[in-house]
């Protein structure tokens, strides 16, 4: 098995307004805003020194994509790797690796021409994570700061790329309304994933709230500050519950509570029939015919009874003392 990357760690953001990521990341997303410069902004989500550096720089995207490797020696044997499959890497300076807060990192870019870094030992902040809103947290770790999802005109040399170069495993896939492919790298069902369209550059990222009400919450400020990008629902490959909205550069992020853990070592790959969500998922990005399309086939969904058990976690939910006496009721006596 290929040499891998074991999770997303973090991602640089291009923007022209930084006082609107200044609001966004805190405000919308719960975020804590660390200062660096008068062109500089980076965000914290968790114990790492920081997990999203935005560049005022005029841009509108993801400009660099950090995946993490466990360790300096995993770091040598996938980038050897990589250039055995004829890909050019480039050690990151001293000073890259001090911006990005990490020890060491090697660069490079996917057919699609998306900057990736692969990087070990992040730094960790000696100060406890300060939520820009108040919110329990978001669930980071060993399964990384969340997952990303980036457009390509042409998918299948990407989908290559990231199975046979990088390692990726491949989660699920499939073509209504829209084609998609997600990979992952850890328990997180994807850390990543492709979707087939004319705009080459990133469609979302996520990020997984720890408490289901925290996300609920940015889901009425979304609401009251007209940034809904696709409505609340639920994804048929992860069970995420999430809502998107857009960011100041133009690209969107889900707000995610209950995404589902896998086993890397025994998942098999399959065709994700049911399409990319259980219920809801309004998609104010997609043209009407393909909106039209994503309607009817949760309807068709509901129609077929599509449930799912609520992943939960730890901490997170309490059972029902007993069993409720009218549900008892209406249920046949043994
Ligand atoms: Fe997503």
């Amino acid at each position: 098995m290929p040499s891998r990357p074991s999770a997303l760690g973090y991602l640089v953001v291009s923007a022209s307004n930084l006082d609107d990521w200044r609001a966004f990341g805190p405000g919308q997303l719960g975020l804590q805003r660390v200062d660096k410069s008068a062109s500089t902004l980076a965000f914290r989500m968790d114990d790492r020194k920081q997990r999203l550096l935005v560049h005022a720089d005029g841009g509108s995207t993801i400009s660099a994509y950090g995946w993490e490797v466990e360790s300096a020696a995993a770091l040598d044997v996938l980038a050897a790797q990589v250039e055995a499959a004829g890909v050019k890497v480039e050690r990151g300076s001293r000073a890259l690796a001090d911006e990005r807060h990490v020890r060491d990192l090697v660069v490079l870019h996917d057919p699609g021409g998306n900057r990736i870094e692969l990087f070990c030992e992040p730094a960790i902040a000696s100060d406890p994570f300060a939520p820009g809103r108040n919110i329990a947290g978001f669930r980071t770790g060993a399964l990384g700061l969340g997952h990303v999802v980036v457009q390509s005109a042409d998918i299948n040399p990407m989908i290559a790329f990231y199975r046979d170069v990088l390692g990726f495993g491949i989660s699920d896939f499939y073509d209504k309304p829209f084609t998609a492919c997600f990979f992952h790298l850890n328990p997180r069902h994807h850390s990543f994933a492709l979707i087939e369209n004319a705009k080459s550059q990133v469609h979302h990222l996520m990020m997984e709230y720890y408490a289901f009400d925290d996300m609920g919450h940015g889901w009425d400020i979304a609401q009251a500050e007209e940034r809904v990008a696709v409505t609340m629902g639920r994804h048929a490959g992860d069970d995420m519950t999430s809502f998107y909205t857009w960011t100041p550069s133009g690209f969107m992020v889900e707000s995610g509570w209950g995404g589902k853990c896998i086993d890397p070592e025994t998942w098999v790959p399959g065709d994700r029939s049911a399409g990319p969500s259980i219920w809801g998922h309004d998609r104010h990005w997609m043209p009407p015919e393909k909106r039209k399309q994503a309607r009817d086939m949760v309807l068709r969904n509901g129609h077929n009874g599509l449930r799912r058990p609520v992943q939960v976690i730890e901490g997170n939910f309490n059972l029902m003392p007993g069993i409720c006496p009218w549900w008892d009721g209406t249920r046949p006596k043994d």
